[in-house]
């Protein structure tokens, strides 16, 4: 076909369709502030691991056998017989992990630049409504390969359905389809799994997107671009998505790769976090494995889950941990968005947050000994009380004056002298060769910099 030819088909597909007014409603013509830095890699991430999901979940299923008899000995035959079946179970299992990875750092940045906040309000509730979709398809992702920690995963978690008082029990029962966990579980998660809750995430994730381009993206300084407008209507502080941010999300997602990549063929099971070692164990419904977990992505939830002494108010806590996040809108009353230019309160208390749910996640991990059950219930504590005293100090703390325009960050041409300069600091000439080897009283004091700089920061 010569070019002429494609200018022909594309006009008769726009004559019919609006696809260069969508092209130029969403990227070329869609102004995004032009002050974005690292944190605002994590949303294109979620959606290239989305697509990586659907593609390897695709494969996958069309070897697998959702059925309690075989189902086991067909992920071994994808592993060990099927032409790049390791390689497309790899991708998919890393890929859950991924997602949680890049998905808690995309909520983390929403909270320190308070992109939750008016008036993306609704960008945050499909963002939440996301997160707990993610969570149901992980859940029951995670019972397919039908090994042990999946059998007595799903056991444990579908039982706590009975704490509820009344209807738990006859509740725990219909969602598993028998007494115990069983090929009717299994069944029902895999069509959940591979159709079911798919759907929703996509149609959730078009809804976050629609929602986030009909007020525009929030940026580091929490401020709204939209106030200083050229003669033209286009903001001043503004630049078209495409080309700026394409062109800097493929540089996100070649780093993003280089790390997934290294996991993938290096260390898929990533120490027992990524896939666990009673996995590889067939499941063995008269044999429960001495200690249950789930994956590092629920453990902060679980820890929450263990440190409540009753069954019923554990999972009222564990709920309400993750229900709360809903509320965030609402419970900020800060005059200002980003962390920037919050009092010092906020960045405190952010710390202890941030503290609190990697204390949770680690726990979480562990057997619950009392010492562990009793420092997860100081966190669970300060978990909550991030939340709850929100809605007090953020009125009391005095916020700094936010600026007109926003303000220029340093470039990563600009880092990267300084982060030489450190290397060299921190690293004294190997006698005899070419390389440099560790100094750690140097180590020791940019350790202490660091931390007077974080107090600083904090104040
Ligand atoms: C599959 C999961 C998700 C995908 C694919 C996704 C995708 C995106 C994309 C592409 C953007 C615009 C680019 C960016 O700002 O990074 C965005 C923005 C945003 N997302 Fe998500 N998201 C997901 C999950 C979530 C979750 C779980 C939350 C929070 C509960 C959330 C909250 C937000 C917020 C508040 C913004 C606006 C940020 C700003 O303007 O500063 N998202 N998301």
């Amino acid at each position: 076909m010569n070019p002429n030819r494609w200018t022909q088909v594309g006009n008769w597909v726009i004559d019919r369709f609006p696809l260069s007014k969508l092209w130029n409603d969403h990227m070329a013509h869609y102004y995004a502030p032009k002050n974005f830095n690292f944190w605002y890699f994590f949303g294109s991430l979620a959606l290239l691991v989305l697509v990586n999901q659907l593609v390897t979940g695709i494969l996958l299923t069309m070897n697998y056998k959702p059925d309690a008899e075989l189902a086991f000995d067909s992920v071994e035959y994808i592993m060990r017989d099927v032409s790049w079946g390791w390689l497309v179970r790899y991708l998919h299992s890393t890929g859950a992990s991924a997602f949680f990875i890049v998905v808690y750092l995309h909520m983390f940045r929403g909270i320190i630049y308070g992109s939750f906040k008016q008036p993306r309000e609704l960008v945050w509730i499909f963002g939440m409504m996301i997160f707990v979709a993610l969570m149901a398809e992980a859940f029951m992702g995670y019972l397919l390969p039908w090994g042990q920690m999946s059998y007595w995963g799903a056991q444990v978690i579908i039982s706590l359905f009975s704490a509820i008082p009344i209807f738990g029990d006859e509740l725990s029962l219909w969602v598993r389809g028998d007494y115990v966990v069983s090929d009717a579980t299994l069944n029902r998660f895999f069509a959940f799994h591979v159709i079911a809750v798919p759907l929703v995430l996509i149609l959730l994730i078009f809804l976050h997107i629609v929602a986030l381009h009909e007020v525009g993206s929030n940026n580091p300084d929490g401020i709204d671009i939209k106030k200083n407008k050229n003669a033209d209507g286009i903001p001043l502080d503004g630049i078209p998505f495409h080309p700026y941010y394409t062109v800097k999300d493929i540089f996100g997602v070649g780093v993003f790769l280089f790390f997934f990549a290294v996991v993938v063929f290096y260390f898929p099971e990533l120490g027992g976090y990524f896939l666990e070692p009673d996995n590889f164990i067939p499941s063995d419904p008269l044999k429960t494995p001495e200690h249950i977990a789930p994956l590092w992505y629920f453990t902060p939830f679980y820890a929450i889950l263990r440190a409540v002494p009753d069954k019923f108010a554990g999972v009222i806590a564990m709920g309400g941990a993750i229900g709360i996040l809903f509320l965030l809108p609402w419970l900020d009353r800060s005059p200002v968005r980003s962390i920037r230019y919050r009092g010092g309160f906020f960045k405190k208390a952010l710390l202890l947050f941030v503290i609190s749910f990697l204390g949770l996640g680690y726990l979480g991990t562990q057997p619950a000994t009392p010492g562990a059950t009793l420092v997860a219930r100081i966190l669970t504590a300060i978990y909550f009380g991030f939340f709850l005293l929100m809605p007090l100090y953020t009125r009391w703390e005095k916020a700094k004056p936010i600026p007109e325009r926003v303000t220029d960050e340093s470039t990563l041409e600009q880092k990267i002298p300084k982060m030489v300069e450190l290397y060299q600091e921190i690293t004294v000439p190997s006698e005899g060769t070419l390389k440099r080897k560790p100094d750690l009283s140097a180590i020791g004091r940019v350790l202490v910099r660091f931390l007077k700089n974080l107090k600083k920061s904090l104040d």
